[in-house]
């Protein structure tokens, strides 16, 4: 006779203890797989925990923690990830968006009313949508050198219902000047370890980038030299690399440049001004 369907909060446990060796968040990520497949949010999950899930739920989520023990993110598991107000459809086509990317929207939020934003790398347009959503006087536009990243940006913008325009290209080359580039380009060194989360599942043209990982950071800063815009660029960059692009930003004419901190205390952003 084949065993009964778990209770709700027997089910999380056992997905917990099942994740326990492939996530630093196994409690977390069963309680939001479950959610999604009883369709409810975690706090419904506390409140029936001692409902029985019906027999298909239950294969249906044991499926589910299969795909994430074999360390697929959660974010392509749902389809779906929270940035600041957003809620972006994301998959294997773009990189996963990261709290700390938040830090470059920020820099934007101060930007003069009404003035141009320009998101180079814009993958799942998180920094352009974020933006054009609290800040809708601002012209915003991305730009990614991914035609899937692209698709994927666009699809945000029509779902969300947030004005911003995408295009396929290779840093601002045949870009529209703007008052302001932001932008979140691949910055880990070829060689570096990462998570098997990452490395297995995102996509490496979002993430690596030559041997000291600042090959792309260093052509979008020539190609913004050779030209009389923007008057700010804003690049998120890896916690070791604040001096390096710093100084690249001084030489590209730059005068005034700054290396901000992200809410673990890491340089994350370098930000110049002519
Ligand atoms: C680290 S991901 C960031 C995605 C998004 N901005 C975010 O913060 O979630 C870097 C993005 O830069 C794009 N990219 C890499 N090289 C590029 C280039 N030469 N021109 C434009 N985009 C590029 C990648 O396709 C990828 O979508």
């Amino acid at each position: 006779m084949a065993a009964a369907p778990p209770t709700v909060g027997a089910a999380v446990r056992a997905g917990a203890a099942q994740l326990a060796e492939c996530s630093a968040t196994p409690r977390l990520d069963a309680e939001l797989l479950l959610g999604r497949v009883l369709g409810v949010g975690r706090e419904r999950l506390v409140i029936d925990r001692a409902r029985p899930l019906a027999a298909p739920q239950a294969v249906r989520f044991d499926a589910l923690v299969e795909r994430r023990a074999a360390h697929e993110p959660v974010a392509y598991i749902l389809g779906r990830r929270a940035f600041r107000r957003l809620e972006l459809s994301v998959d294997r086509r773009v990189l996963i968006p990261r709290p700390e990317t938040e830090l470059l929207v920020e820099v934007g939020l101060q930007f003069a009313a009404g003035s141009s934003v320009l998101d180079v790398g814009t993958g799942s347009g998180a920094v352009a949508l974020a933006l054009a959503d609290e800040r809708p006087d601002l012209e915003v536009r991305g730009v990614d050198v991914s035609v899937d990243a692209v698709a994927v940006a666009r699809e945000n913008a029509a779902r969300l219902g947030l004005d911003v325009s995408f295009r396929v290209g290779d840093l601002v080359e045949g870009c529209a000047p703007a008052d302001h580039v932001l932008a979140n380009l691949p910055y880990v060194a070829d060689r570096a370890p990462l998570p098997a989360d990452v490395v297995g599942w995102e996509p490496g043209g979002a993430l690596f980038a030559g041997p000291d990982g600042l090959a792309v950071i260093r052509r979008l800063v020539g190609a913004v030299a050779v030209r009389r815009w923007p008057r700010l660029l804003a690049l998120e960059i890896g916690s070791e690399q604040g001096a390096a692009v710093a100084q690249l930003v001084r030489r590209a004419g730059f005068a005034q440049v700054e290396v901000r901190r992200d809410l673990a205390g890491s340089e994350r952003v370098v930000v110049g001004r002519r």
